[in-house]
């Protein structure tokens, strides 16, 4: 007797451990914001010293963003530069103004939106 109360414990406190494990997998997915980049886009030319707004899909903010901060960087490539087009903007405004930086020209620069995690565009054009 003593022993299978002991067993329906343990069963009991399995069930609640699993309960609460599923109940926070979707807090914690919510909490990651990862809005798309929506410009530029594959296909954009950006020239040199010319003034544009990345933008970004914000229609779906989670409740609590846990680093609200954005930071926009250049990559080339398969790299992330050390190059950042903006920072200090609130990442649910879902645009910042950047100019573009005096680089070499090229086809493979993409940029990097670094708010809750890491979120690359597609690569587009820089050109003199
Ligand atoms: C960026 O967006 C703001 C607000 O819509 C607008 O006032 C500004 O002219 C835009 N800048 C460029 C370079 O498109
Ligand atoms: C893409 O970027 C990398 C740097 O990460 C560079 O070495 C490479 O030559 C570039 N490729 C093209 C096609 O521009």
């Amino acid at each position: 007797m003593h022993f299978m109360t002991t067993l329906t414990n343990i069963f009991i406190v399995f069930i609640v451990a699993l309960m609460s494990l599923v109940a926070a997998a979707p807090l914690a997915v919510r909490d990651v914001y990862v809005p798309p980049i929506t410009y530029p886009h594959d296909g954009t030319v950006w020239t040199i010293g010319s003034v544009h707004n990345v933008t970004w899909d914000n229609s779906n903010p989670p409740q609590q963003i846990t680093n609200p901060n954005g930071v926009i960087m250049l990559r080339k490539g398969d790299r992330t530069t050390d190059i950042v087009l903006a920072s200090d903007f609130k990442v649910v405004t879902g645009r910042v103004t950047v100019k573009v930086p005096n680089v070499q020209p090229g086809s493979n620069y993409s940029l990097v939106l670094f708010g809750d995690s890491g979120n690359f565009s597609p690569q587009f054009t820089i050109k003199e």
